[in-house]
């Protein structure tokens, strides 16, 4: 079984296909160790392993994690996951190719994930921008104009986004911001 285009019947509250930034950034990158932060139910993960990469994903939910667990049994692929949050996770330094921040909060975390990737890892980030903030998604996941470059402003920016879009999770009439941006050293 792989992710199939095609809806669902039930027509679920977010996107559960994998972020479609996500997939055009790693199209033709060679598969590493792959970190998915807030990993949820584990659309991008499962994605991820899927085309080769070693995954890791955490999240404090212990239900999406139990649900992506299951789904990579399914699949057949295999997710190394923890039921934690960004505040107890280690991410350890110069460690992974790929962090996956996709609709989770980033400020606290922004150094530590650059400290994390290896030289030439990318971190790959998709969230909503500030218009949005009268949605009911928490301020974490909502940034201002450049404000991802800003954060991750040690790294090469490879791409940055902010687009009129229908959201993963905000739905039509949103705006996002999305950032894809490699780490060059290994001192950073
Ligand atoms: C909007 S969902 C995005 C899920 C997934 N990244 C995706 O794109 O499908 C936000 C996720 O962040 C998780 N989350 C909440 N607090 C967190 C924390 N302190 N550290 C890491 N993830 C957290 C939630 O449990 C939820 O799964």
């Amino acid at each position: 079984m792989r992710f199939s285009r095609g809806r669902t019947a039930e027509k679920p509250a977010f996107n559960t296909q994998p972020n479609a930034f996500l997939v055009e950034m790693v199209k033709g990158r060679a598969p590493g160790a792959a970190l998915d932060v807030g990993m949820g139910q584990g659309r991008n993960a499962l994605y991820l392993a899927q085309q080769g990469w070693a995954v890791t994903g955490f999240d404090p939910a212990d239900k999406a994690v139990a649900q992506a667990n299951a789904t990579a049994a399914k699949l057949g692929v295999k997710l190394t996951t923890a039921i934690q949050g960004s505040e107890d996770f280690d991410f350890g330094e110069n460690r992974w190719d790929l962090i996956v921040l996709s609709y989770v909060t980033v400020r606290d975390i922004a150094d530590r994930v650059v400290r994390a990737l290896k030289p030439g890892g990318i971190v790959v980030v998709e969230a909503f921008h500030d218009v949005t903030r009268e949605r009911p998604v928490g301020g974490g996941v909502v940034f201002d104009s450049n404000e991802l470059l800003n954060l991750f402003g040690k790294l090469r920016v490879l791409r940055y986004e902010d687009a009129d879009a229908t959201s993963d999770f905000g739905g039509a009439g949103s705006r996002a911001v999305r950032l894809c941006a490699m780490k060059e050293g290994s001192t950073l």
